[in-house]
């Protein structure tokens, strides 16, 4: 059987488990809007189904799924040219997540780290839904022959775990059905850290607010966590190499260059010899002028749910126009009857 051909295709996906932070914004979002265009077909997803894989409430789950579509339109996703859709409408997913289920070994998932971070010592009493969660995720890619997958660092190991799916899918059923997937981990802040302890990703569910920058927060909320951002005493350098070791500078130098589309060399030639006290207000400023009309956009479009859920229809049959075909194609190639067509 040949590989169906198609234009490149992007696909992406991020859990409504919460509130959004810079993290998600540069390291995905940002990059989702910028690989639009004519070069990529383009397909983004709010994975509902990954969100459940750790306890959601279900009124917060409602909510946080239309405000992470909320957050990828008003940042720029257009629902005209992109796919946007929440992934329990496509079931096509959650069936090619069995199969796969089916073809991944529990070695693979193993050495699974972000499992084992999450996981930690509790992981007898974690769902199975989280140890089988990078298998679903292949699936999402997957099914829609995505080459392409725009991911921050900590999805890496995720997406070679697709390649190995696909890799031993074919190899078993003799076919070139699945294509090798691409990560896609570009740009200065693929790896945004959380703003109290430079060792850790900033993440949704930190313990405390003053380590994070949500997508939602006003501009005197900014300028305070950057400013109580932890730092070292020492004036920034005119060179990166002398930041090696500096990590929690590194990381405010970085987000510095994913807000303003420049790189993190060009960043510290311009502040070369600045301080904390020039650098972080600087950086305060830049996000809120970033930041501020997206969540501006956010709220206006949380006051009408019902316009974001038709979108995401809209979205849902597109992506399932797509999907279904590759999963019927995978039930004929695994030798499952469809007696129903
Ligand atoms: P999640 O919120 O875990 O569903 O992540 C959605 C997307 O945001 C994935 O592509 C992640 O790699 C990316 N992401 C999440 N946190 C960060 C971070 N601190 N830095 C860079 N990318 C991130
Ligand atoms: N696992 C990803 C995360 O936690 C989210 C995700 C689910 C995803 N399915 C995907 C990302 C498919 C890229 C492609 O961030």
């Amino acid at each position: 059987m040949s590989k169906v051909e198609h234009t490149p295709r992007v696909f992406s996906g991020i859990k409504p488990s919460g509130g959004l932070t810079l993290g998600n914004y540069l390291g995905a979002i940002k990059r989702w809007v910028d690989m639009q265009g004519p070069d990529f077909e383009t397909t983004y997803c709010v994975v509902d189904l990954h969100a459940i894989t750790v306890w959601q409430d279900p009124a917060d789950l409602r909510h946080a799924t239309r405000e992470t579509a909320a957050a990828m339109l008003a940042s720029g996703i257009n629902p005209d040219t992109s796919t946007l859709f929440n992934q329990s409408q496509v079931p096509a997913h959650a069936e090619l997540g069995w199969i796969f289920n089916c073809v991944a070994r529990v070695g693979w998932m193993n050495r699974m780290t972000q499992f084992k971070d999450k996981a930690g010592k509790n992981a007898e009493k974690v769902s199975l839904g989280l140890y089988a969660y990078p298998s679903l995720m292949a699936a999402d890619i997957l099914v829609h022959h995505a080459t392409h997958v725009p991911v921050g660092e900590d999805q890496k190991q995720h997406v070679e775990l697709t390649r190995d799916i696909a890799a031993k899918f074919n190899h078993d059923y003799k076919v070139d059905f699945f294509p090798m997937t691409e990560p896609v981990i570009e740009g200065p802040a693929t790896r945004v850290m959380n703003l109290r302890d430079g060792s850790k990703k900033m993440s949704k569910s930190g313990e405390s607010d003053m380590e994070r920058i949500n997508m939602t927060d006003d501009a005197a909320t900014i300028a305070k966590k950057f400013k109580k951002a932890r730092t070292d005493p020492e004036a920034l350098p005119d060179n990166l190499e002398a930041l090696k070791g500096r990590v929690e500078a590194r990381n405010l130098v970085d987000i510095y260059a994913g807000l303003s589309d420049t790189t993190p060399e060009a960043v510290i030639t311009e502040y070369a010899g600045a301080g904390w006290g020039r650098f972080k207000p600087a950086l305060a400023d830049l996000a809120v002028a970033k930041l501020a009309p997206i969540s501006d956009e956010m709220s206006r479009l949380m006051d009408d749910p019902a316009e974001i859920d038709r979108l995401l229809a809209k979205g849902a049959e597109r992506a399932e126009a797509v999907a279904q075909p590759i999963l019927e194609k995978t039930y004929d190639i695994v030798g499952l009857v469809r007696s129903r067509k």
